[in-house]
């Protein structure tokens, strides 16, 4: 008896001493990291578990249990075991791709100034929360109103908070030409002498707006020579979009006399019979700008006579030699061709009688048609040079500039040019 309690104490001390021999000279620990982190699909690789005995390895003894799946997302345990030991490692499968974002249409973009920004779609793609294009937020920066180069961002987040954004580079170009307009005709024919006058022109932009302003107009005209010659009209937007139109101005010799651009008729200088420009617009003007100033003095200057055609000339001659004699009517009277009036710039206003330049009315308008731009075309004692008699009614339209130097002169428009 007291032999077999000796055997089974010997034989505890023997598993006691063992076990500690085991216990303190063992070593089995894990490779690598305790927790470790898996991108979801990609492969896991387990680095396992170092366990030896002094120098003898135990792995034959190592257990493992537990798997990794890394098609799915989750927290997995891998468990090695040995007699009165385990090991546990964390691996966790995460989602670790952020959704992608395809663009739809182009990017860059370029349109129009004008247009409106027309956005053509995107989808968004993630692996594990799959079609995530309705929680794509997009922030647009693009100022419609300004050509330049914007971004329009887009962004998406899948339930792993992995985070994608996708920039599409918008420009905005100004590429419209502005629109340019000429006013009157392409083409204008004019007198060798005579006074080129522009009929205008007209210029606006999409984004600059009115630009009649920045318009260079370019002349050739040589209007003392006759030819063919081009106006060219160009204008250029902010952005260098160019608009460019031509008119052509034909310098024509004619029997039309011009001295200094001064249309000159008289008894020497014929009209054509086919001259008939009609009433002078400007004259006109002018003239209704003079009668109100007459009126707020108290004058009244109706307008008795304006434009003549060279056929009305002819008749109204006619029926002065008719009643007066060829002499007598070529004193007071104009020939077809010769008279004034067929210019369009002449006016006959008041009274048609040579009291008239002694009336109070009369004598303001001798006095102040300059400052409208006319001339008392015919004055008295000035007859030998203009080869009229006195008329204190009709008035020639100069312009305001050359008919206050006729008038600061004294002279008749045949001195005022040096044909008297
Ligand atoms: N009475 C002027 C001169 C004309 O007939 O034109
Ligand atoms: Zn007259």
């Amino acid at each position: 008896m007291k032999k077999k309690i000796f055997i089974s104490v010997v034989v505890f001390l023997l598993g006691l001493i063992g076990f500690s021999v085991f216990s303190y000279f063992h070593s089995f620990e894990l490779k690598g990291k305790k927790t470790v982190e898996v991108a979801l699909g990609k492969t896991y690789q387990e680095e396992g578990v170092q366990a030896n005995l002094f120098f003898l390895p135990l792995r034959s003894l190592v257990r493992r249990t537990g798997t990794v799946d890394t098609e799915k997302v989750g927290t997995y345990e891998i468990t090695y075991h040995l007699p009165f030991q385990t090991l546990k490692r964390t691996v966790i499968v995460k989602d670790k791709n952020a959704p992608v974002i395809t663009l739809h249409g182009e990017n860059p973009l370029t349109f129009s100034y004008g247009q409106p920004y027309v956005e053509e779609g995107f989808e968004a793609l993630d692996d594990v929360d799959q079609d995530v294009t309705d929680r794509v937020k997009v922030t647009s920066h693009i100022d419609e109103k300004t050509p330049g180069t914007y971004e329009v961002v887009y962004e998406v987040t899948d339930t792993a908070q992995n985070q994608t954004s996708v920039t599409r580079t918008v420009t905005i170009v100004d590429d419209q030409a502005p629109t340019l307009e000429l006013e009157g005709n392409d083409t204008i024919y004019i007198s060798v002498g005579a006074t080129y006058t522009e009929p205008g022109y007209h210029a606006s932009d999409n984004y600059d707006g009115d630009v009649t302003s920045r318009v260079v107009v370019d002349s050739k005209v040589d209007i003392q020579t006759a030819g063919t010659y081009s106006i060219h009209y160009s204008v250029e937007d902010s952005f260098g979009n160019r608009a460019e139109k031509s008119r052509t101005v034909v310098v024509r010799k004619s029997d039309i006399t011009y001295i200094r651009g001064i249309l000159l008729v008289n008894k020497t200088h014929s009209l054509p019979s086919n001259y008939a420009p009609g009433e002078n617009q400007e004259a006109r003007n002018a003239l209704t700008e003079l009668q109100q100033a007459a009126a707020k003095q108290g004058y009244s200057l109706p307008l008795l006579s304006g434009y003549r055609s060279y056929s009305y000339q002819k008749t109204l001659y006619q029926n002065y030699v008719n009643r007066d004699g060829e002499e007598k009517a070529n004193t007071y009277s104009a020939k077809p061709g010769q008279s004034e009036h067929q210019t369009g710039l002449a006016f006959d206003v008041g009274d048609l009688n040579s009291s008239f330049g002694r009336t109070p009315a009369g004598i303001w308008l001798k006095e102040n048609a300059h400052l409208y731009g006319f001339i008392i075309r015919y004055p008295q004692g000035k007859e030998s040079i203009t080869g009229y008699a006195y008329e204190p009614w009709h008035v020639r339209y100069l312009g305001v500039s050359v008919a206050t130097e006729v008038y600061q002169q004294g002279v008749t428009l045949e001195e005022y040019l040096g044909v008297a």
